[in-house]
């Protein structure tokens, strides 16, 4: 089937159309900005044309969101949580179209479309168990007749701001988290990915109306940097979670700071995957290969770098090579295909110039790297991925290039892989492979791997939504999705309570 096919199809499905306007208050759909082409990064050919949200627009999207949150506020939280659930039925349904819709916008395979919708469905399962289960404190008082209780509250309208390369899920994560914690949520998606953005609050406002809630509680504004930076400025949004670059989260983060709002990072990685002597290296390939590979190597859990033991490194690397040389490249909507195109002509250049830095600092192409003429897709950018092998001191190594370049370092020692594995400024996934328990148990211990995720004998990418995701130094330190991460979209009342008809003071101070 032809992109325009699909796209008609898909269309049809989840009520898009070739005009479509990129802002949601709750109850219209209308923007006054530039009217934008979206084309698929498939063959380049024109999805729809959306109409970005202007200065007005976002105005009143942010003043709908904000009057939401203070009925929804009051909806009880399992209340919240069965709404949620039937959020998660709608995207159960949608999955097939949402996901043949990811694969249109982003270009990532079906398969991998369909993983992302998947977590969409778990996230909103997750969110709905949680919403009985917003568990406060009760502990005993120094005081007689006394008892202290924490209880958490909702915080307050949420700005999400999110990337290309996951269009759907990150919002998701947020979205189903916000709604069972009782805060609205204003979404500002990636320029290149708006309409699953609009297909996501189309479904989310058609559960609203259902359910009886204003669907303002899941608002949008598609638009440019312009609109990005007023969210994040913005002081009526209580927490601006941000998913993209570094250079963006720094940005975002002093902006937040600056009038002392919350902020939930998820930024670049630089994820490494270790392989001791002790390694199945089958076992190895084939996560590395998933990690490396997949996504077109446009995740943030991406692997990125691999620092192999000396001893094993020959016989790996040829495995490895011999995996990326058969890998399928082509129209990501076709079957069999395991890599599709890059999301634009400028990541595909920005894949060139890293490769140019290597071969000055001194790599050597193992294999890939070269452009792809995919037939009927001459317009899209498709690439060969790339293994270089890297001195391990050269600068580029500590570069995220969102693109499939995996860096092979060479190492004598454990103590010499940790070091070159926490020796970058990102933080965000880790794995190690061996079969040895003190090796994994060393890379897991406190002077281990300093990432958020640290895996073992399991690649970088691919997490389950029930774990708490995100990482530290430069990757920003915010949490997403499961465990406690929901705590990030509440704020925390400490209460003490007095019923001994007595007023003694803490500390033992007398004030009489
Ligand atoms: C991202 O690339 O921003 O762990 C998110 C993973 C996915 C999420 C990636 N579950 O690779």
């Amino acid at each position: 089937m032809t992109v325009s096919q699909v796209r008609d199809e898909v269309f049809a499905q989840l009520g898009l159309s070739a005009e479509e306007a990129g802002a949601f208050d709750g109850a219209t759909w209308s923007a006054g900005g530039a009217r934008v082409a979206v084309h698929s990064p498939i063959d380049g050919s024109v999805l729809a044309h959306v109409r970005h949200a202007n200065a007005d627009d976002y105005e009143r999207a942010a003043a709908a969101t904000a009057r939401a949150f203070l009925k929804w506020r009051e909806t009880p939280a399992p209340v919240r949580g069965e709404f949620v659930r039937t959020l998660g039925h709608r995207f159960r349904a949608a999955k097939p179209a949402l996901a043949r819709l990811v694969t249109l916008e982003a270009g990532k395979i079906v398969a991998e479309g369909a993983g992302e919708v998947q977590e969409i469905v778990d996230i909103c399962d997750f969110a709905t168990g949680l919403s009985r289960q917003l568990y406060g404190l009760t502990f005993p008082s120094e005081r007689p007749g006394h008892r202290i209780v924490e209880q958490w509250h909702p915080l307050g309208p949420v700005g999400c701001i999110t990337a290309f390369n996951f269009p759907v899920a990150v919002w998701a994560w947020n979205f189903s988290l916000a709604a069972v914690c009782g805060d609205s949520l204003l979404w500002k998606p990636s320029e290149k990915t708006p309409l699953t953005a609009i297909a996501c609050i189309k479904l989310a406002a058609a559960a609203c109306r259902e359910a009886g809630f204003d669907p303002a509680i899941a608002t949008l504004v598609v638009g440019d940097r312009a609109i990005g930076e007023k969210l994040a400025a913005d002081p009526r949004m209580a927490l601006i979670s941000a998913t993209g670059s570094i250079a963006m989260g720094r940005k975002v983060a002093a902006a937040v700071a600056q009038r002392l709002g919350r902020s939930l990072l998820e930024l670049g990685g630089n994820n490494a995957a270790i392989v001791t002597a002790h390694a199945d290296l089958e076992v190895a390939a084939k996560a590395i290969f998933f990690g490396a590979v997949g996504t077109a190597g446009q995740r943030c859990t991406t692997t990125r770098r691999l620092i192999v033991h000396r001893d094993v490194k020959d016989a790996f690397v040829a495995r490895l090579v011999r995996n990326y040389e058969n890998v399928p490249i082509g129209n990501p909507l076709a079957d069999g295909v395991l890599v599709g195109p890059l999301i634009d002509a400028a990541a595909g250049e920005r894949m060139r110039a890293a490769l140019e830095k290597t071969r000055a600092a001194g790599g050597k192409v193992l294999t890939g790297g070269q452009a792809v003429s995919v037939a009927g897709c001459e317009k899209g950018c498709y690439v060969r991925p790339a293994i270089v092998e890297m001195p391990a001191q050269a600068e580029i190594v500590r570069e995220e290039t969102f693109a499939p370049i995996l860096y092979v370092l060479t190492c004598a020692s454990l103590d010499e892989a940790m070091a070159l594995h926490n020796g970058v400024t990102q933080g965000l996934s880790s794995a190690i492979f061996t079969n040895n328990f003190s090796e994994s148990e060393r890379f897991l211990g406190p002077a281990g791997s300093d990432c958020g995720l640290a895996n073992v004998n399991t690649g970088t990418s691919g997490a389950e939504i029930g774990g708490a995701f995100g990482g530290e130094k430069d990757t920003g330190g915010g949490r997403e999705s499961g465990s406690d991460a929901w705590k990030a979209y509440m704020r925390r009342a400490t209460s003490t309570l007095n019923g001994s008809g007595a007023v003694p003071l803490a500390q033992g101070i007398r004030f009489e």
